[in-house]
């Protein structure tokens, strides 16, 4: 009888182990976003599906605030781009806010939800950045004035 219950107890916490063990690489394998290098403001991120799959439509919650002093206007866009060295597909531009929203100014809580379609092969690492900004109309690889990001956040895939 003991030895049954010594055996039940290994058991459930052999189980209890492995199943920690794939819930953090499951995590780490998709470690989420953070903040993008050298831009002060960033936003949570939700995304589904999560990881990404392809081809599907994707839709991306983001929500955040502004700390940094700099103003999302009705100009500003949300860039999606999703990629390794190169984009897997033209970047997915979208308003962050619109006439009854605008402009968000520091301390202002923003959010916005976006769907695109994800339609190319997706290759074994990549990152999926979101960038806000003015896009100059004016300069052909989609740059952003002044090269100003507003608020950003990224997650590496690997
Ligand atoms: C403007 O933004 C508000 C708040 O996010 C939203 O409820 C509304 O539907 C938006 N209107 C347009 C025209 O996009
Ligand atoms: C906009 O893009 C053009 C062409 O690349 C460039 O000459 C100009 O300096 C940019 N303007 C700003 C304000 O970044």
């Amino acid at each position: 009888m003991i030895r049954n219950f010594i055996f039940v107890f290994i058991l459930l916490a052999t189980l209890t182990i492995s199943n920690a063990i794939s819930l953090h690489k499951r995590q780490s394998l998709f470690g989420g976003f953070g903040p993008c290098p050298n831009v002060e403001d960033t936003f949570s991120v939700t995304m589904s599906p999560d990881p990404l799959v392809s081809p599907h439509l994707i839709t991306i919650t983001i929500a955040g605030e502004e700390v940094d002093g700099l103003t999302i206007d009705a100009v500003s866009s949300l860039v999606i781009t999703i990629g390794a060295t190169v984009p897997v597909q033209t970047p997915s531009v979208f308003p962050v806010c619109n006439s009854t929203d605008c402009p968000i100014f520091t301390g202002k809580p923003y959010s916005q939800t976006v769907t695109f379609l994800l339609n190319a092969p997706l290759p074994p690492s990549y990152q999926i950045d979101l960038t806000i900004g003015n896009i100059n109309s004016s300069s052909p690889d989609m740059s952003f004035l002044h090269d100003e990001i507003l608020a950003c956040a990224m997650a590496t895939v690997s």
